[in-house]
């Protein structure tokens, strides 16, 4: 029989049992439940609401449960609905009658958003931890190869040259933002919700700033109804993980595309690549394309958990059950998925040659020497009309603008003179990019300095 057994006369079947059941999913919490536990009944005790001798009791009977927990010697039983009653039942098998005294002014209403709170400002800070290491791998590759030049590109077609380093380093400010949403849902995981019982509060003089405290939480909630039945913090976890899983399968979807034979830009080390059972020439970025389509299931976890939320009336529902399995998983992926990330990123071999090689293609100059007719007094719309005709006339001889002569730049405009060639030159293009923010090597090297010092605080931040 359950422990709230006592007005019913019939079991519910074990089809329903299970199907009522969280216990599968919630046993993962186990360890914030005996310390929401431990807590509350330490402050049962000093509040003289149960006495001191129970108190010690129930602490000492939890250790034990949690000892064994840890021992894998707990027989986990599906009677129990979820990992509340199991902890409780056993101590009770333990401890007796002192034990009966633990859900003294409590529900699991508040247990378990306790519990749930703990569990997602610990995944918050692990993914934090994970964010970290993912982005000093990618802090590293920029720092290796300062002069190594890539074409950029925008709707995939060869638009302007880049440093690869400015191109890692925007992967990085995209994870800093995911660092910040990681730590905006730890804030919001940050409130204590024990003490609001089932909805109401309790007529036993509980301590609530001192639960709060001894388990971490930095403030109380402030509204028993809404203790017990918010679960924003979830969703922000949820979209937390869920924009930093959509950063990472875009920087997986270039890690395919730079291995392939078209672009050749980088070769994944072989720890991070797979084979084919038939083909067997084969080395497959398998580990990006994973990682790109593990998004997916992220933001199906937000989606779910938003519409379970959707029109739930106040305060507690068994709808919020359904809360954990989800946040659970999208929290696991997205850590698997950047430590993943961070292990292909360290360790993949860059081919500069490939990539100037490539930067040579598709007139990456062409708005260069647009603006090179433009610090010369034309104006800027005529400029890139004229670098259009030259562009065509390129296509039309199969050759690039640096093969042209000075002579059918000067059939265009006689503004054309022989420095021209500084407008060609795929370095000297770089490098006349100084603006803050720019690929030019000094603002890059600003740049990389930058995003070095925003990691060293977000890591003593951990
Ligand atoms: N297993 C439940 C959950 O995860 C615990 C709270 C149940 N409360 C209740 N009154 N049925 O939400």
């Amino acid at each position: 029989m359950a422990l709230w057994s006592g007005r019913f006369t019939e079991n519910v079947s074990e089809f329903t049992q299970r199907f009522g059941a969280s216990l599968p999913v919630d046993k993962a919490l186990y360890a914030q439940d005996i310390a929401g536990s431990k807590a509350h009944a330490a402050m049962l005790g000093s509040a003289g609401v149960i006495a001191q001798a129970d108190a010690d009791a129930i602490v000492g009977g939890l250790e034990r449960v949690q000892e064994r927990i840890e021992a894998g010697k707990f027989a986990f039983d599906i009677n129990d609905e979820d990992i509340h009653m199991s902890v409780e039942r056993a101590l009770i098998a333990d401890v007796g009658d002192a034990g009966a005294r633990l859900h003294t002014g409590r529900s699991r209403n508040d247990q378990v958003a306790t519990d749930t709170r703990l569990f997602a400002k610990q995944r918050c800070e692990d993914l934090m931890a994970a964010n970290v290491a993912l982005r000093q791998a990618l802090v590293k590759q920029a720092e290796e190869h300062p002069d190594v030049i890539m074409p950029g590109y925008t709707h995939l077609q060869h638009a302007q040259p880049v440093l690869f380093a400015h191109h890692m380093l925007a992967y990085v400010w995209m994870l800093a933002r995911d660092f910040e949403r990681l730590a905006a849902a730890r804030r919001a995981a940050d409130a204590s919700p024990l003490g609001a019982a089932a909805l109401a509060g309790t007529t036993y003089p509980l301590d609530r700033q001192m639960t709060a405290a001894s388990l971490g939480f930095s403030r109380v909630i402030p509204n028993s109804l809404d203790a017990v039945s918010d679960r924003d913090f979830l969703l922000d976890l949820s979209y937390a993980c869920s924009v930093s899983c959509m950063h990472l399968s875009r920087l997986c979807e270039e890690i395919v595309l730079w291995s392939t034979a078209e672009f050749d830009f980088i070769e994944l080390s072989d720890a991070f690549s797979t084979g084919s059972s038939i083909m067997p020439q084969k080395k497959n970025p398998d580990f990006a394309e994973l990682i790109r389509g593990k998004t997916g299931r992220v933001v199906g976890d937000l989606v779910a958990l938003l519409v379970t939320m959707k029109a739930l009336p106040l305060a507690y529902n068994k709808d919020l059950q359904e809360d954990k399995e989800g946040a659970i998983d999208a929290a696991k992926t997205l850590e698997d998925c950047l430590v993943c990330a961070a292990g292909m990123i360290e360790t993949m071999a860059v081919k500069p040659e490939s990539m100037r090689a490539q930067a040579k293609k598709g007139y990456l100059a062409a708005t260069d020497v647009a603006d090179y007719l433009a610090k010369k007094g034309m104006p800027f719309r005529r400029a890139h009309e004229v670098v259009g005709h030259l562009v065509l006339l390129c296509e039309q001889r199969g050759c690039d603008l640096d093969d042209l002569a000075l002579a059918d730049f000067q059939a265009e405009s006689d503004l054309f003179e022989a420095d021209i060639t500084s407008a060609l030159d795929l370095d000297a293009i770089v490098a006349a990019r100084t603006t803050e923010g720019g690929t030019g090597h000094a603002a890059v090297a600003e740049q990389l300095a930058l995003a070095k010092q925003v990691l060293a605080a977000d890591e003593a931040a951990l």
